[in-house]
């Protein structure tokens, strides 16, 4: 059974999302945008392309004036201007104008290439969101915002592009590995945690289902978590500032995720940084301990890590510093006021960072447990 969302933009409604389990009704979905008289460009890397690309295609066929599939290698690294121009040329070739439309069938490194391509080629051309990870899922095909790596500078380049539809297939979550899984799952519990305490305790209430990929409880889950995200975006849709909530766990965590030299996956590292932040939180006095110790726990049936080996604390928190959420030279952090909500904070200090990574630091009395 198919369920939709609207999403708005400055209080009109902007786009729909779809959330079903396979997918069948694409074409449909799509009929309601004249794709009759439009080219399609299907945009995967060469996993989606090995998963997906033909059902996708062959459910399309027809359906269309002409589909075409265009791919490029997985991976962050190649989430660059490179790979934006190989699909210009693709669009070039098969004279795509105005009118034709881009599909991103992938992850967030699809989605956000495709998003910006289509923000770029011709000025601006449609384009259509199918998400198949669980971050592409809950958090990077709703908002908006695309865009590409640069010298090594993550989302240096991109633009705010609105899809006209992001069509969730929750059944493609099936095939991801279970790495990929919970690391993407950081995101959504991280929905519950700074908006909906309801959503928060389904997720306890549902953790055998959610471990076997049971599709009705990931249909509810992803459309859970995009009610969260919803509400945050429409609020607040460039990031001016109610938006920021979204990066609970991410100051710690994007400075965990450098000084790991990347080689932890982001939920991962925001999974730390969530359970840091909670600490602080727990400290300020909003939360009791008991709660912030059932919210650092709950992480670990998810596989997701609470404490971390050989970190220095001084060096995550220089790098917390050179993080982009800074406002004036302050760190706009993210803490609990509450479980189930989150509030922005300029006043957290280098101490209190510094004990809350002393937190997540794992050490011998926790190998003794
Ligand atoms: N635009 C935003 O608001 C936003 C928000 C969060 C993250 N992001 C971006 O998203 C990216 C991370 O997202 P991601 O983890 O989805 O990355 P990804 O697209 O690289 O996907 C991860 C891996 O999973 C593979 N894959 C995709 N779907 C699969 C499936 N169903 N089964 C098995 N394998 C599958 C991909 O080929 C890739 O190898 C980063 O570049 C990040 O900057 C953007
Ligand atoms: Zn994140």
């Amino acid at each position: 059974m198919a369920d939709r969302m609207t999403i708005n933009y400055e209080k009109k409604p902007c786009y729909d999302i779809v959330f079903t389990e396979d997918f069948e009704l694409l074409a449909d979905e799509l009929a309601a945008y004249d794709i009759k008289e439009r080219k399609l460009a299907v945009i995967c890397d060469t996993n989606t392309k090995r998963l997906f690309a033909e059902t996708v295609v062959s459910l399309l066929t027809g359906y269309c004036k002409k589909v075409i599939l265009h791919a490029f290698p997985a991976g962050e690294e190649n989430k660059t201007l490179d790979t934006v121009r190989d699909i210009y040329r693709h669009l070039i070739e098969e004279k795509f104008d105005r009118k034709d439309m881009l599909i991103a069938l992938g992850g967030g490194v699809v989605g956000d290439i495709t998003g910006f391509a289509a923000a770029t080629y011709l000025r601006g051309v449609d384009f259509v969101q199918i998400p198949t990870t669980l971050i592409a899922q809950s958090d990077s095909s709703i908002g908006g915002k695309t865009g590409v790596d640069f010298d090594g500078y993550k989302n240096m380049v991109g633009a705010f592009n609105m899809p006209k539809l992001v069509y969730m297939n929750v059944g493609a979550l099936k095939e991801l590995d279970d790495r990929q899984f919970y690391a993407g799952f950081a995101e959504v519990m991280k929905h519950g945690l700074i908006k909906d305490a309801l959503f928060y305790e389904w997720l306890l209430d549902h953790m055998y289902e959610i471990h076997d990929r049971d599709l009705t409880v990931l249909h509810e889950m992803v459309m859970r978590s995009c009610t969260v995200k919803k509400l945050v975006v429409e609020k607040d849709p460039t990031e001016k500032g109610d938006r920021a909530l979204l990066n609970f766990g991410h100051t710690i965590g994007h400075a965990i995720e450098k000084a790991k030299h990347f080689t932890l996956m982001h939920g991962e590292c925001i999974s730390l940084g969530m359970v840091a932040a909670a600490f602080i939180s727990w400290k300020r006095e909003n939360i009791s301990m008991e709660e912030y110790y059932e919210v650092r726990d709950m992480f670990v049936p998810f596989n997701l890590p609470i404490s971390i080996e050989d970190i220095d604390p001084n060096e995550i928190l220089a790098l917390t510093k050179s993080d982009k959420k800074m406002d004036a030279g302050q760190i706009k952090f993210v803490l609990l006021k509450k479980v189930g909500k989150a509030v922005i904070d300029r006043s957290v200090t280098d101490e209190e960072i510094l004990a809350a990574v002393q937190e997540i630091l794992f050490s011998d009395e926790d190998a003794k447990q």
